[in-house]
């Protein structure tokens, strides 16, 4: 488990990040959502113990971070993607995930087993001599999580994994990070893409220099907004829209075409009750549904204080 106390870094005046607190357990994806310079990357290199908070404290597992004596312990149950990762373009594929995995002391035969088994799984082992310079940056990006992942970490923190990339070497190594996640690995990913974060993450704290907001994206948006519903109706008569006010816990109403948009309190218990009163009126109801709001939605109602 990763546990931040009121972890601060600050940077001169700057505060990079203030008062932060989480809890990730094992086994989960979580997402650090925010826009640039929100501190994503500070906090996930703190994680790392690559700089020191400025004050607060964290902890991967029993291991506290800033702590010498438990730094390297934490090197090794971590693996870093960085938003640079700095592949060495000249040497191949597998020279370039032996280098990296020799510097975690991990012997010969076994670099050798993990290094094929990596390579083969990303469909490269034949192509393992090849300069790394002259593969697809979809490509280069699933080599540089490999190595992150090397030395067989615990916990996987992946910053900004796909900013730099086109949209194909985004789905590809998205894909990837999917593939990661179905073993039920422990992941911690930066990423400032709301559809991204939707996607991969069981639970997401939107940052901005603080944390604004954790939870499960969908939850996220039925905390903040009323709850929607969508009637499909066969004709909509124009005096509707008047009339269906008379329904007390209705609070919003509009007319798309054929569909009326209606924001309820509580549809479990309302919808019956409108498509009854509906039908009342001699109107068809055709289709019901509910409207679920964007984790986009979510993130710019939550940061358009802070912007
Ligand atoms: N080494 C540093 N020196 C000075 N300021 C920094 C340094 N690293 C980050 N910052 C500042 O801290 C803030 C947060 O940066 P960062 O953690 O990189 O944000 P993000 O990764 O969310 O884009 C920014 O204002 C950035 O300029
Ligand atoms: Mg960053």
């Amino acid at each position: 488990m990763i546990v931040c106390e009121g972890l601060t870094k600050t940077f001169g005046s700057i505060t990079a990040i203030q008062d932060f607190n989480i809890e990730i357990p094992d086994g989960r994806i979580f997402g650090l959502l925010g826009p640039n310079g929100a501190g994503k990357t500070t906090t996930m290199r703190m994680l790392s113990c690559l700089i020191r908070p400025t004050s607060g404290k964290a902890y991967i597992d029993s291991y506290e971070i800033g702590m010498k004596e438990d730094a390297r312990k934490i090197r090794y149950m971590i693996g870093l993607l960085p938003e640079v990762p700095g592949l060495y373009e000249t040497l191949g594929a597998y020279k370039n995930l032996d280098y990296y995995a020799q510097f975690y002391g991990i012997s010969k035969i076994q670099r050798e087993k993990s290094i094929k088994t990596t390579l083969t799984n990303l469909g490269l082992w034949d192509r393992r001599n090849e300069p790394v310079g002259s593969f697809s940056k979809g490509m280069k990006q699933k080599i540089a999580i490999a190595r992150a992942l090397i030395h067989n970490p615990k916990y996987i923190f992946l910053d900004e994994p796909t900013a730099s990339l086109d949209p194909a070497a985004a789905k590809m190594v998205r894909e990837y990070i999917l593939e990661l996640k179905s073993q039920g690995d422990t992941i911690l990913i930066n990423t400032h893409n709301l559809s991204e974060a939707d996607r991969i993450c069981d639970t997401v704290v939107l940052v901005k220099n603080r944390a604004i907001k954790s939870g499960n994206p969908k939850e996220l948006a039925r905390g903040l907004f009323a709850r929607t519903i969508n009637i499909t109706m066969q004709k909509i008569p124009p005096s509707l829209l008047k009339d269906i006010t008379s329904l007390d816990f209705i609070s919003q109403t509009q007319v798309n075409g054929h569909q009326l948009v209606l924001s309820v309190r509580n549809p479990e218990e309302d919808n019956p009750r409108v498509i009854s009163w509906l039908m009342n009126q001699g109107l068809q109801v055709q289709f019901v549904t509910e409207v679920e709001h964007s984790l986009e939605d979510v993130y710019l109602e939550l940061i358009k204080e802070r912007v």
